[in-house]
């Protein structure tokens, strides 16, 4: 089996690393504390989570969930109630006690999957309103809490910003509860994400932040060369190529030991493993880039070519666009969140659409 992974969640023993940051995560979790995990995408926020779950399973209630595609406040309530569901396992008959003794008011239609035996509860909600199945999840939560501490994580949690309901005010209403009960909240759109964590938003306060950077270089030297030839330079050469980005360094990985698991891994073989995966993601990019209006695509070049000063006169002249133009399109970009913003730097946050477009844009 290849040992690096790059999809999905990484836990056991193909996670590796984070050992600082699993250390100050279980400080708050032992104290019932709560978090706000936030990066940049892809770096590794709901391995980490999981990771810390499953390290934490036999002391503690673990409940995870994604809103990733939640679209209405309805969607959001169902997920939790679902995602609690779940931490009731057993037989058919243990299960359909405990859902009777967790939840008073909502039932549940239970399916198992035949060739999996994976059992998924589906909430009749009809009939509730939105803020009595809150209510039901909480008296579920805080009752189970009763019986072991919990860990309930929130992935995605930027996704609620969405959405027109007050849902941050309402948690906050049952997480000032005093139950054993860590909250953790992840996202990737750091604006949005710690916006709602603001002075003044309701969630003002109510969780340690902590920002998640790339893997340091040292774990990803220890673990990648336990399986490849590789040197700590050599390394070093694929954590800048990827800019700390986690799932790119994995996914290059993953390449090289399929290709070149038996001889010494070159910068050379780590730049033919990018090209193949650059490859593979030419015509989904080419499709997003071609959604582009003239100015946004131009202003994309130029902030994906090497170019320090992106507003100086020569680019200006090169790309022939005018300043403001060149400042509304990058506006533009940033609001269908293709480019982010850093102390008056623009980039692009996806450390592989960002290569596309040095590599195959710009060559
Ligand atoms: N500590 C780790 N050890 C090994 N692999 C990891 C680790 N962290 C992340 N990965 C790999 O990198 C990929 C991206 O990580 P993950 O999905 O956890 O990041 P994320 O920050 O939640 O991303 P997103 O912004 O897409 O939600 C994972 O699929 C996993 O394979
Ligand atoms: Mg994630």
């Amino acid at each position: 089996m290849n040992p690096f992974h790059y999809e999905g969640f990484a836990i056991e023993e193909q996670f590796y690393g984070r050992e600082a940051e699993l250390a100050k995560i279980q400080k708050l979790v032992d104290g019932s504390n709560n978090l706000l995990l936030y990066s940049k995408r892809r770096m590794g926020k709901s391995s980490l989570i999981k990771e810390l779950m499953h390290r934490n399973k036999d002391n503690f209630y673990t409940i995870y969930c994604d809103i990733f595609d939640i679209a209405s406040k309805e969607e959001f309530a169902s997920i939790l109630l679902k995602a609690l569901a779940k931490v009731h396992r057993g037989d058919l008959k243990t299960i359909v006690s405990n859902l009777k003794k967790y939840f008073k008011r909502i039932t549940f239609g239970i399916t198992v999957d035949p060739n999996t035996a994976e059992i998924s509860y589906m909430p009749r909600l009809e009939g509730l309103s939105f803020d009595e199945m809150i209510e039901e999840f909480f008296e579920g939560l805080f009752l189970l809490s009763k019986e072991k501490r919990v860990i309930f994580a929130i992935d995605e949690f930027q996704q609620i910003s969405l959405l027109e309901s007050k849902i941050d005010a309402l948690l906050r209403k049952y997480m000032q509860e005093s139950y054993p009960i860590s909250y953790i909240f992840a996202g990737s759109k750091r604006h949005s994400i710690t916006s709602l964590f603001t002075y003044s938003a309701p969630l003002y306060e109510m969780a340690t932040h902590m920002e998640l950077g790339g893997l340091d270089s040292m774990s990803v030297y220890a673990y990648a060369s336990k399986y490849l030839a590789i040197n700590e330079a050599t390394v070093n050469y694929l954590i800048q190529l990827c800019d700390y980005e986690t799932k790119l360094m994995q996914h290059i990985l993953h390449i090289l030991y399929n290709a070149h698991k038996d001889s010494t891994i070159t910068p050379m073989m780590i730049d033919v493993a990018l090209s193949e995966i650059l490859g593979d993601k030419n015509s989904s990019y080419t499709l997003l880039y071609d959604t582009f209006a003239l100015t946004q695509k131009k202003a994309f070049k130029v902030i994906t070519s090497d170019i320090e000063n992106i507003f100086s006169l020569d680019t200006l002249k090169t790309y022939n666009i005018q300043k403001a133009s060149l400042a509304s399109a990058l506006k533009q970009l940033y609001l269908k969140e293709i480019i982010d913003k850093e102390e008056d730097r623009w980039f692009v946050p996806d450390r592989t659409l960002e290569l596309w477009g040095k590599r195959i844009l710009n060559r």
